[in-house]
């Protein structure tokens, strides 16, 4: 009986299954020889010898199985887990990149550590729900101060708990205090942190952002105004670059005294950073450091505030929607170099790379994707609009400004060189088609948020309006057929480069058309565009 269950039996665990059965210590031949005990001593001669025979026997058929079937295992592990390593690598999925906060806040950290700061992230330390004490009180800025009106945040109320307000932390400031009342001077430290404002969110404001708070203690007398500039400006050329001109102002903030408004010089413009200061006395004091032994100085500012002006990104809510192509378009502080960057270098090398165009599969009606570049009319964020207003630029002379409704919210506000070809009565409503996704641009003074498509005589002694298919509505994107992807973002334009791929293409054929690359430009709505002239163009 045994002897055929080692034989059935096809697993090492079947296997040790049967042996307990036997040979265990409830086994049926244990179990028997138990029994033998109690037999008179000829009897036991006997049983004893052949079930010993047998216990021996069982105990070798095991053994032999026992090897076969390990040996069965090993094989079949062995196949289940073989490599082929003829077969093809896996293929690049993109690795991402580093988010352009990330890189800004490692960069400012990692430039205050090599000058001594310890770096402060913990939560204990830096957390975001304050107590109106750090977030203000400490800070030198009683409840009826008139400062805290530029912070307003959102509140928490415990009902069980105690009366003291609790809030979202409005900057990183409150870790200053949290800092001086668990270190003794000297002491150096650098505070990156989530902070929160109550703000209508739009393109240069949104309720959660991100700080980074420095502040140096040390002996009274050894930090002065001119420490903290040098500081100040050291920083500024780590983040910009040698060259960048930094000029400070005098300002106010309720904890430092003198304090100070930083600006650099960005393309050609003063644009503020930072603020900082040297720490109010009474805020040492507040957080329990003798004013009159010791001294320092803080500042603070904003990491999309400075993401913004480096890479000139114009929405700050583009850093938090997660698109992976507005993301991976910025160079790594780290491994491209910052100062190649700022040269220049890496501004060269990122226009050359062509927009990520969508694999030409997806493109239907098997067009197939621009030669020479991989740029095509897809790119362009082109509708149909009415002009709601129109006037004379006060300052230029050769250019109108129009009020276009695409469709929006709020009507465009579009700059156009349209003033030698019609009047202002003229563009008064008429439909046009704009270039909706250009990078806002300053046309003396006044914000231009796209172009207006026009149509020309070869020979430019004509420019007229082009005209939006018959019964599209306002906010009608116009396409060609089998070009019909995403257009880019606005940050993702690039502007000329683009523009003059594209626009040669743009023609007006025979029956007054416009095609591009003789393709009708059409809307989904209704109707193709079209022009009595022959070339088109952006003005
Ligand atoms: N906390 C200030 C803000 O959010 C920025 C600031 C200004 C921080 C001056 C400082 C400072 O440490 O000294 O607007």
């Amino acid at each position: 009986m045994g002897f055929k269950k080692v034989e059935e039996a096809n697993t090492t665990s079947e296997l040790e299954k049967v042996r307990l059965d036997y040979l265990g210590k409830k086994g049926e031949i244990t179990q028997v020889m138990n029994m033998m005990r109690k037999l008179g001593k000829e009897e036991k001669k006997v049983l004893g010898a052949s079930i010993n025979e047998v216990k021996q026997k069982m105990e070798v058929v095991l053994t032999e199985k026992k090897d076969t079937v390990q040996e069965q295992e090993l094989q079949a592990q062995m196949e289940s887990e073989r490599i082929d390593v003829t077969m093809p690598g896996i293929q690049n999925q993109g690795i991402g990149r580093r988010h352009p906060l990330s890189m800004i806040i490692e960069r400012a950290t990692d430039t205050f550590v090599k000058l001594g700061y310890d770096t402060v992230t913990e939560l204990s330390d830096s957390p975001e729900i304050e107590s109106d004490y750090y977030c203000f009180e400490a800070l030198n800025c009683p409840p009826d101060h008139p400062a805290r009106d530029m912070q307003d945040s959102f509140y928490l109320t415990d009902p069980d708990g105690p009366e003291e307000t609790y809030m979202l932390r409005t900057h990183t400031s409150a870790v200053q205090i949290h800092q001086m009342e668990k270190r003794k001077p000297p002491f150096r430290i650098v505070a990156p942190g989530r902070v929160y404002r109550r703000d209508d969110i739009d393109a240069t404001h949104s309720m959660i952002f991100h700080q980074i708070e420095i502040l140096a203690i040390e002996e009274k007398g050894k930090l002065t105004l001119g420490d903290l500039k040098g500081t100040v400006e050291y920083f500024l050329q780590q983040m910009f670059g040698p060259t960048i001109e930094v000029q400070f102002r005098g300002s106010f903030f309720p904890f430092t005294e003198p304090s100070m408004e930083v600006d650099v010089k960005f393309n050609g413009k003063w644009l503020e950073v930072l603020g900082c200061g040297m720490v109010d006395p009474r805020v040492l004091e507040k957080a329990g450091i003798d004013p009159e032994k010791y001294g320092g100085f803080a500042a603070g500012f904003g990491a999309e505030r400075f993401a913004m002006v480096i890479h000139g990104i114009t929405d700050i809510r583009e850093f938090y929607n997660g698109d992976a192509r507005f993301l991976e378009q910025f160079p790594h502080f780290g491994d491209q170099g910052m100062t190649a960057f700022l040269e220049g270098r890496l501004a060269e090398k990122k226009e050359e790379k062509p927009i990520k165009e969508e694999a030409p599969k997806k493109q239907k009606n098997g067009a197939e994707p621009v030669a020479g570049g991989e740029i095509d009319i897809s790119k362009l964020d082109i509708r149909v609009g009415t002009v709601v207003k129109a006037w004379k630029h006060e300052e230029a002379e050769k250019l109108y400004c129009e009020e276009i409704d695409i469709g929006e919210d709020e009507p465009r506000l579009i700059c156009s060189g349209l003033v030698e070809h019609m009047s202002v009565e003229e563009l008064r409503g008429r439909r046009v088609l704009v270039l909706a996704n250009l990078k806002a641009r300053k046309m003396v003074g006044v914000p231009s948020h796209g172009m207006v498509l026009c149509a020309f005589k070869d020979d430019d002694s004509q420019v007229k309006l082009v005209e939006p298919g018959e019964g599209a509505p306002n906010g009608a994107r116009v396409t060609v057929e089998g070009y019909d992807g995403e257009p880019a973002t606005e940050n993702q334009i690039l502007k000329k480069k683009m523009l003059d791929k594209i626009m040669p293409k743009l023609k007006v054929n025979g029956e007054g058309i416009v095609v591009w690359d003789g393709k009708p430009l059409a809307t989904e709505e209704g109707g193709v565009v079209k022009s009595d002239m022959n070339g088109c163009s952006v003005g």
